[in-house]
């Protein structure tokens, strides 16, 4: 599959092997693999099974969002400059989206830029965070605050990693799968549909990834710096973020694909308001939702809170307006939608309702 640039995503059975035959012309000195705690001891035994990877340097990055910053960044450019990093050197990065946003951004900076691979190791990063150029870290309290817009080399997604993936983060990528569905055709919002989480059939699974990454890359190819219709991917997330950062700001803290599941009960109500989004299909796709992913609970003293995290989404054009891509129909984007409060209010009304609340 191309990418943006002649980049290509390639779906792998036989990681180091696939990954050594896009190693040609890079000496084995100039390789570097960046990964976390988690994946070093779980992932990164298959990837280096064979050929130059072996003699890679490795730097092993500790896990979480909470280390996605400029101080890590800095120690990963001062581990590569003192290795005998230079700009022929290439860096693979493999982990979930907290290494391959950071890792993209190291690679983009390093010597002012050098080539870099994404091996995604969880299905949000799989189908979201490794494809499409994004790279970034947290800075000043805000998520991926600073960072620059420039794609992987290769993308390689060996999609037996989720063999081992839990139920909750193989949910929470999946709502962004339901995302593209939705942004694609009814077809493949009837085969989502018909995916069982609990007992999932990775083969089935891994034919839906393969769609759901061609989605993402067919919108990312057109607008590849989010002028236009890549604010489609936006769609669940600005309702999905507030949760998200109201979740983290009382406690109870929830998977940023949850966050976007129950962002897209509100926004597919607005889109049914506002652009006549077919209420058949905003049912059932709510039904999967609440039958896979549950509450997060509010009440209506929320709202004016969960309304200020909307209001100040850095994707706002302007102050005091709230910005959302809708639907008129699956595959029918509406970007740029200004939505004034008292429907988003109805909006988190139609959600508790919705999952029971
Ligand atoms: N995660 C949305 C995008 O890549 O644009």
């Amino acid at each position: 599959m191309t990418l943006e640039n002649n980049n290509s995503v390639i779906f792998s059975n036989n990681l180091a092997s696939d990954v050594n035959a896009l190693l040609q012309g890079v000496s084995s000195e100039q390789l570097f693999i960046l990964t976390d705690t988690q994946t070093q001891q779980y992932c990164l035994p298959l990837l280096q099974s064979e050929g130059a990877l072996q003699q890679a340097k490795v730097y092993t990055m500790p896990n979480g969002d909470d280390h996605k910053t400029i101080e890590t960044v800095v120690d990963i450019w001062k581990f590569m400059g003192e290795n005998g990093g230079t700009r022929h050197s290439m860096l693979i990065n493999i982990g979930g989206g907290v290494v391959t946003d950071l890792g993209g951004f190291v690679a983009n900076t390093f010597k002012r830029g050098i080539r870099f691979i994404n091996i995604p190791t969880t299905l949000l990063s799989m189908v979201d965070a490794a494809v499409g150029g994004k790279t970034g870290i947290n800075f000043n309290g805000l998520k991926n605050e600073i960072g620059v817009i420039n794609p992987a080399q290769n993308v390689i997604i060996h999609s037996d990693f989720l063999k081992s993936l839990d139920t909750q983060n193989l949910l929470s990528g999946y709502a962004e799968m339901l995302k593209h569905g939705l942004l694609s055709s009814r077809n493949e919002m009837a085969r989502l549909s018909s995916f069982d989480a609990t007992r999932p059939d990775y083969a089935l699974l891994a034919s839906l990834i393969e769609t759901s990454v061609q989605i993402k890359a067919d919108i990312v190819a057109q607008d590849p710096t989010e002028k236009g219709i890549r604010k489609a991917l936006n769609l669940g997330h600005t309702i999905g973020h507030a949760f998200e950062s109201y979740s983290h700001a009382t406690g109870r803290p929830i998977l940023h694909g949850y966050a976007v599941a129950w962002g897209l009960i509100g926004e597919l109500f607005l889109s049914h308001k506002v652009q006549g989004f077919p209420q058949d299909v905003m049912l059932d796709t709510i039904r999967f939702i609440k039958e896979n992913y549950g509450v997060f609970e509010i009440t209506c003293n929320d709202y004016p809170a969960l309304y200020e995290y909307m209001a100040h989404d850095k994707k706002n054009a302007a102050a005091g307006e709230v910005n959302f891509t809708l639907l008129k129909d699956v595959g029918d984007i509406v970007p740029n939608c200004i939505v004034e409060k008292e429907l988003i209010f109805q909006a988190l009304d139609f959600y508790r309702d919705s999952v029971g609340l």
